[in-house]
């Protein structure tokens, strides 16, 4: 059998053990070879079914009583997200927002964080909506944005940022490293572990980009020592457009970090125990 037959093919579909995934999709045109899922994934059954439902048993028969629980929804969802596809414990990721509002906040938090800092480091590769809040983050409180020039390939093969090409870089003025877990033009894949622990080294954060990556590859992150992160659900993940997105604060640096848009969802626990006891 030829590797160009038609039945060698069928015969490798049949054996494929992820065949059966097939199904559990929305696949109206048969004669689509559809690989956008780096854009947005293809449609689950199961969603049209839990949308459905939500809309019409809880909201429909909840109206404002479903508060009390849908409230606490970024952390189940966050949970249920961080186990299935980050490698994150719970108590480390919330769903919501949209990424690059995520990205605002985490990357406005960590530069906080470190104050006398004036240098933020990306790559010229990187997702354009990532560079264009770096640079307004930048013209807003003075600091020195430095984009490493990846697409040059005298710098980076394939884009790629490693340790040792960062390294070049570093200072001790550097706030924040923010870099994407895959390159979402080329796909090179970073190294989060050693980067995260260089910038750490210089005493800076970094916070990744891994929208290109969730649902699509292990990332570890508690085991690799990953600090900031945030992506998107609606590529790999599968989910529709206008869903919400994700961001990942590991313990460890929960309490160095403050909420930069400072509504009442930023504030502690405390007053979310006052606030209930007052009211309810
Ligand atoms: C790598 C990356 N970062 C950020 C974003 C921005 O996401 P949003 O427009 O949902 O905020 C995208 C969108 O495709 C992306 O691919």
């Amino acid at each position: 059998m030829k590797v160009t037959d038609r039945a060698y093919a069928l015969e490798l579909d049949k054996n494929d053990p992820l065949a059966p995934y097939r199904s559990k999709f929305v696949i109206t045109d048969p004669n689509l070879c559809y690989l956008d899922g780096n854009s947005l994934g293809r449609l689950p059954h199961a969603t049209v079914k839990a949308v459905s439902d939500f809309v019409s048993h809880e909201w429909g028969n909840e109206v404002v009583t479903g508060w009390s629980h849908w409230i606490d929804e970024a952390q189940v969802a966050g949970d249920l997200l961080g186990r299935a596809a980050l490698g994150a414990a719970a108590g480390q990721v919330l769903v919501c927002d949209t990424t690059s509002v995520n990205f605002y906040q985490l990357c406005l938090a960590a530069i906080k964080a470190r104050p006398g800092r004036k240098t933020v480091i990306t790559d010229a590769a990187n997702f354009p909506t990532d560079r264009y809040i770096l640079a307004g983050i930048a013209e807003q409180l003075g600091l020195n944005l430095v984009i490493i020039d990846n697409e040059d390939p005298a710098v980076a093969e394939n884009e790629l940022i490693t340790a040792e090409l960062l390294e070049k870089y570093m200072s001790e003025d550097v706030a924040l490293v923010t870099l994407e877990v895959i390159q979402y033009r080329s796909g090179a894949r970073s190294d989060i572990e050693s980067i995260t622990d260089l910038a750490r080294s210089y005493g800076a954060f970094v916070v990744w980009d891994a929208s290109h990556a969730t649902g699509a590859i292990e990332m570890n992150f508690d085991e690799h020592g990953v600090d900031l992160a945030i992506g998107c659900t609606y590529k790999y993940g599968n989910s529709g457009p206008g869903s919400p997105a994700w961001l990942y604060v590991s313990k460890r640096v929960q309490k160095e970090l403050q909420v930069p848009i400072q509504g009442w969802f930023g504030k502690p626990i405390d007053y979310w125990n006052s606030w209930c006891a007052n009211r309810l």
